[in-house]
């Protein structure tokens, strides 16, 4: 897929590899020799928020449409398809945005099998108003050409977005192009995605010995365990206990890769290095900038302790790789995402998951018969507690919201929320305030709890829990985690908020 700044151009490849085909997202000033070389089946434009005939709106290269490789244009994707290849696009005066009625004209290609009146979602202010030579009209709304083919050429473009779930039956538009136009087969799943990633890391490393962070996170887990398939006891992992885990982590991850899996495994203690160097520290970031420099310090001890390693596994995924090509958002915070070596080492990256998505890399992590706890594990920051313990870090300020964070987690999962839900956890506030227990004044500490859905970590509701939820919460951490004697409920979204309080 081009992206030519679709908003959710995620969702697109997200549709397209539910019909068990791979799609990448490449932006769309890729050179067109780099595109062909990949050997596409088909490729798909993106919408996006440009006018094509405005000064500066992307354009394309007309030899994608020469190439004898079916093209689909998706709204911006469809308009500028349209004006390279000779047709009319004009700013609408019928803007549409929201579910709108259309009227399939022709089922012969995109429309094979779907009914003849469908409702699907638009977003346009511009129109195709003349189809290029060749393309016949395949569906319109009231106002506007919903859809053109040109089957001979097998171009497509569809002014809806099929791929928002408001179209509910766009997945059946990319099936109808991706198997019959394109004839892909569907033969991506995620046993393949195993055999494959197992298969390329095995040529990648040869004989070469690899270490591999693990975090107890699904992300190093599924990259260590495809790593271990693939070269066995050439692979060393490292997990380090940083003192920021939840109650109970490192015995876990050390039980699920020492014992089932059997893979040599370092577990390093550096609690004591970690808690001296944050003595005093209050600021999030040199928070954050302390604790990634430490966990690379002895990343790299560890490392030369194995001798001749000459690669590092790391659990980049997909949306990682798809935003560091086009992102220049503002930091909002510094990422330390355990696994990042010093360049000083010089170890070449092995990176199995960084074609995948977090849901993919779940299903690939239940294939590969990675346990539950790990596999449906919410993401968990790399500074872990030390950014949630708000103000200084200490011993044990750490046990307060550990002892908390798992009633937490205890409580939800016994509601059976917990997959429902992005993440949950809580916050140790830099506050005490006046409570009364048991006839005697307290002045204790405060946990704010945090629950969130969402798709991924880019935006996130605050969670409605029940009451009865949040009331068992409350109960349990005010009369079983010494100290504290208030619960709050933090109701903010992100945006503006973040999910993590540092
Ligand atoms: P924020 O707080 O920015 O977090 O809304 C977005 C997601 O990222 C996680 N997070 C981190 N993950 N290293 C990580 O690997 C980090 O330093 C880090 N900080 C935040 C956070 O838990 C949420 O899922």
């Amino acid at each position: 897929m081009l992206n030519f700044g679709a908003q959710y151009g995620q969702l697109i490849a997200r549709r397209v590899r539910e019909c068990h085909v791979y799609c990448e997202i490449l932006p769309r000033d890729t050179p067109t020799e780099e595109i062909l070389a990949r050997k596409p089946k088909g490729i798909v434009f993106s919408g996006g928020p440009s006018s094509v005939y405005e000064d500066g709106a992307p354009l394309c290269d007309p030899a994608l449409f020469e190439a004898g490789i079916p093209v689909l244009g998706i709204c911006y994707g469809m308009q500028l398809m349209a004006k390279t290849l000779g047709g009319e696009v004009t700013g609408g005066a019928h803007r549409e945005y929201g579910k709108t009625e259309l009227t399939v004209l022709d089922h012969g290609d995109l429309f094979h099998d779907l009914n003849p009146r469908l409702i699907a979602w638009m977003s346009h202010g511009d129109r195709v108003d003349r189809v290029p030579d060749g393309f016949v009209e395949t569906a319109r709304t009231s106002s506007v050409l919903a859809a053109m083919s040109d089957r001979r050429r097998r171009l497509f473009g569809v002014q809806f977005h099929p791929e928002v779930v408001h179209t509910p039956w766009g997945i059946e538009v990319f099936r109808n192009f991706l198997y019959q136009q394109c004839r892909c087969r569907g033969e991506w799943t995620t046993e393949s995605v195993v055999t494959s990633s197992i298969d390329a890391v095995r040529t990648q490393v040869g004989s070469g010995k690899v270490v591999c962070a693990l975090s107890g996170g699904v992300d190093s887990a599924v990259t260590a365990a495809i790593v271990h398939r693939a070269v066995g006891d050439q692979l060393t992992c490292i997990f380090m206990d940083h003192g920021f885990l939840r109650k109970g982590e490192a015995e876990q991850v050390v039980r699920t890769f020492g014992e089932n899996f059997h893979v040599n495994l370092v577990h390093v203690q550096a609690q004591e290095r970690f808690l001296s160097r944050l003595k005093g520290v209050i600021d999030p970031e040199e928070k954050r900038r302390i604790i990634g420099e430490e966990y690379a310090n002895v990343l790299e001890e560890e490392a030369r302790g194995l001798g001749d390693v000459q690669y590092l596994a790391q659990g980049t995924l997909y949306p990682d790789v798809i935003e560091s090509g086009t992102r220049e958002a503002a930091r909002i915070k510094t990422h330390h995402n355990v696994g990042g070596l010093p360049d000083t080492l010089k170890l070449e990256l092995v990176e199995p998951a960084r074609h995948l998505f977090k849901d993919e890399v779940r299903a690939v992590g239940e294939e590969l018969g990675l346990p539950d706890e790990i596999v449906w594990r919410h993401p968990f920051p790399g500074p872990g507690l030390a950014i949630r313990v708000i103000g200084e870090v200490t011993s044990e300020r750490l046990a307060t919201l550990r002892e908390a964070d798992a009633i937490i987690i205890d409580e939800v999962m016994g509601a059976g929320l917990y997959r429902r839900l992005f993440q949950c956890f809580g916050v140790l506030a830099p506050i005490k305030s006046v409570g009364v227990m048991g006839d005697q004044r307290t002045y204790g500490s405060t946990i704010v709890l945090r629950a969130v859905t969402g798709d991924d970590a880019m935006t996130a509701d605050w969670a409605q829990l029940p009451y009865e939820v949040l009331s068992r919460i409350s109960t349990r951490i005010i009369n079983e985690v010494r100290g504290v004697n208030r619960v709050a409920y933090d109701i903010s979204s992100k945006p503006p908020a973040t999910i993590e309080w540092e």
